[in-house]
């Protein structure tokens, strides 16, 4: 190919900017002509792009958010859309495309590739909802914000003897609230993946009041999917007579420079997908198996299923007393 397109789509991730540089960089280094689209597939249908040179890839890799700007597409949920994406593709003399985002995103590359435009899938999104990938990238560096966050809220919940109740993201996952929580030491997590019962989580923590060493302040993550977090609050308080109050941790999670392990899985990540398209394999996803970057057809990888960390969920309510 000479010349490859690369494009962020759907809620942005730290660790974006990191997968567009390798992208960039790579391709140019094999020879290609790269350009950012802007925008996600509307600054595709809107011909809204950049010409990538190597020193306009510099010093994003330790920035959040994404350089090419990022949007949610409608039009391009429709064959009708695709098919002016493919056009306008051919005008540009794009070849290939890699684009970072989740699994809608990926049905968009699945869709175009079908149109004879092969496309490379980068799972990009904090959330780690992504079927055929172990990580993705942002993941990390969101649930370090998470820890950072918490254990400022722990002071103010320690010094007033309250319960925190803590919503972290994750619309259809519980994988940072389940990692967060244990890396927090709080006493309960809540995500939807698993059954919860407050009055068992309220009896716990009077039982852990009533003990001689009498433990007197909570946290309890809740993953946003669970969509009632003041309500729980509320009922824990009435439960427990513990005064509780409700943080939304909120947007906080999507920015802030990218960790190390984002921004290394962004860059071999990057460098995997350029490779395909140099061979001018398309319809794969990128993902990460047994700790190592690989690759997958995009409609087998989004029909896969994900375990969840139910093994991790278990030790964490072993040790959450
Ligand atoms: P998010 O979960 O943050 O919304 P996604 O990657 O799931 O991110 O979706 C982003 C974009 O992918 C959508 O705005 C749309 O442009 C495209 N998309 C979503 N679903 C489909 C689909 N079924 N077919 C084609 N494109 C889709
Ligand atoms: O998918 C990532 C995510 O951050 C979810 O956890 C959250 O529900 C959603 O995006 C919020 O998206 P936005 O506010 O950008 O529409």
């Amino acid at each position: 190919m000479k010349k490859i397109g690369v494009l962020t789509s759907g809620g942005d991730a730290p660790g974006m900017n990191a997968a567009v540089r390798a992208v960039a960089r790579a391709g140019i280094s094999k020879g290609m002509e790269v350009v950012g689209i802007k925008r996600g597939y509307v600054g595709l249908l809107n011909e809204e792009y950049v010409n990538m040179t190597a020193r306009s890839v510099s010093g994003i890799i330790q920035r959040g958010g994404t350089c090419l700007y990022t949007a949610r597409c409608p039009e391009f949920r429709d064959m009708e859309g695709v098919k002016k994406g493919k056009a306008v593709c051919d005008k540009l003399g794009i070849e290939g495309l890699v684009v970072i985002g989740g699994d809608g995103s990926f049905r968009g590359a699945g869709d175009l590739s079908s149109l004879g435009v092969p496309c490379v899938g980068i799972p990009g999104t904090i959330d780690n909802d992504i079927q055929c990938t172990e990580y993705t990238i942002g993941y990390d560096t969101a649930m370090n914000t998470c820890i950072e966050m918490i254990d400022k809220l722990r002071d103010t919940t320690q010094s007033h003897d309250r319960c925190s109740v803590v919503e972290v993201m994750g619309r259809k996952a519980g994988y940072i609230a389940v990692n967060v929580a244990i890396a927090v030491g709080a006493e309960a997590v809540i995500t939807l993946e698993r059954d919860y019962d407050l009055d068992a989580i309220a009896a716990k923590m009077v039982k852990t009041m009533n003990t001689k060493e009498g433990k007197h302040h909570f946290i309890i993550v809740v993953a946003e999917g669970i969509g009632k977090t003041d309500v729980i609050a509320r009922e824990i308080q009435e439960k427990t007579g513990v005064e509780s109050r409700v943080t939304v941790l909120g947007h906080v999670q999507r920015g802030g420079s990218p960790t190390l392990r984002d921004r290394v899985l962004a860059t071999e990540m990057g460098y995997h997908a350029v490779e395909l398209l140099e061979q001018g394999i398309g319809n794969r996803i990128i993902g990460l198996k047994d700790g190592k970057v690989y690759d997958i057809d995009i409609q087998e990888g989004l029909a896969m299923k994900k375990p969840f960390i139910d093994h991790r969920y278990d030790i964490f309510y072993d040790v959450a007393y």
